[in-house]
């Protein structure tokens, strides 16, 4: 057996990890052979430490044979003691009429108070992905209080997003989900994100010759962008399961690789690829070889496109202007 891989759960009593954390234990991040130890973080707060302990408890119930360690914590420093990856889920979701980026005052803290401690105490290898709102933003502010760890630590999660649109895609093109590939998210996560099909392929054919332009234009650009909203309208609290799946996703490819000639939505630092201002946690085409990703460059984009790439940034950079004063 190998050595237990630490894993970092933030908001380990709510409802994504509710989800998340399971899945995690029973080997469906890092696979069969490999044991973990989750390391969990919560709120000093009576509810939230009670309900984590029940969490726990269940955990224990469950009996997972790679599940060889649960820690239970409410400092951030003790929590990311050497671990190999964080998910950064702890953070307040939004109540129906919000925008993500009307989450930044209320959440914006937590992310420079944990990218210190993954500062002082993460593997230097770690992989971070930032799930709690607004993603990209909540991003940019760990990575930018975590000076020592390479920026290509950390990302945001636009997988949700991307399987959104691969699901909604194989519908309309009568397809099913593994069929389809290389759609794109680009930008925040949040509804001025583009969900582009121009490199979309659906059994090897471009998806835009299958369907028709109004469909991808007037209905499925904003139903994607708008779906964490419908899911609030119906389920009365913000997706879980699928964001939870989403997670797995991303930290999968990421450390397992992308299948040949796929890409997939992350949320990295921007080296300007795009002409996307450096810095800003920016959604890209990236594929992942070696536990590293890597930013798909040179892709054609059309003018309809770059309108909707540079949309996308500048709300990045209104979110960013806002929370100047915790980016050092
Ligand atoms: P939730 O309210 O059910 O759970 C959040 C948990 O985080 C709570 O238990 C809370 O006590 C805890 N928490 C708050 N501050 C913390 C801190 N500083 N340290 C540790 N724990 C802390 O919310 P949820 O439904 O699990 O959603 C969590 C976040 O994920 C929200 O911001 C939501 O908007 C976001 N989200 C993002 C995506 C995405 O695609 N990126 C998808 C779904 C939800
Ligand atoms: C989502 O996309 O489902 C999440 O970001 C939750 C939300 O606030 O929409």
């Amino acid at each position: 057996m190998n050595k237990p891989a630490r894993v970092a759960v933030t908001g380990a009593a709510g409802q994504i990890s509710y989800s998340l954390l399971f899945r995690i234990a029973s080997g469906q991040l890092l696979g069969k052979d490999q044991p973990v130890i989750l390391s969990l973080l919560e709120v000093n707060v009576e509810a939230a430490l009670r309900a984590l302990d029940g969490v726990v408890m269940e955990l224990a119930d469950c009996a997972f044979p790679l599940l060889v360690g649960v820690e239970k914590h409410t400092d951030a420093q003790a929590c990311f003691d050497a671990v190999d990856y964080a998910f950064l889920v702890g953070a307040r979701p939004r109540k129906a009429g919000m925008e993500r980026k009307d989450l930044l005052e209320a959440n914006a803290q937590i992310f420079s108070v944990q990218g210190k401690a993954l500062d002082a105490a993460a593997s230097r290898s770690v992989k971070v992905v930032v799930v709690g709102n607004p993603a990209n933003t909540n991003c940019m502010i760990a990575q930018r209080n975590a000076p020592s760890l390479a920026p290509e630590c950390f990302s945001a999660m636009t997988r949700l997003d991307h399987n959104r649109a691969a699901a909604q895609l194989a519908a309309r093109a009568g397809a099913e989900v593994k069929d389809i590939a290389n759609i794109i998210i680009w930008g925040n996560h949040s509804s001025t994100q583009f969900p582009d099909l121009a490199h979309a392929t659906v059994s090897g054919r471009p998806a835009l010759d299958l369907i028709d332009s109004d469909w991808y234009e007037v209905e499925m650009i904003p139903a994607v962008q708008q779906r964490g909203a419908a899911i609030i309208s119906a389920r009365g609290s913000s997706s879980a399961a699928s964001a939870a799946s989403a997670a797995i996703d991303h930290m999968h490819d990421w450390i397992f690789g992308t299948a040949a000639d796929r890409y997939v939505s992350m949320a990295v630092v921007s080296q300007g690829e795009y002409e996307i201002e450096k810095g800003l946690v920016y959604s890209y085409p990236c594929t992942c070889q070696d536990g590293k990703y890597q930013v798909v460059e040179r892709l054609k984009t059309s003018d309809f496109a770059r309108t909707k790439m540079k949309e996308t940034e500048d709300e990045l950079k209104q979110e960013r202007d806002g929370v100047a004063s915790l980016l050092p």
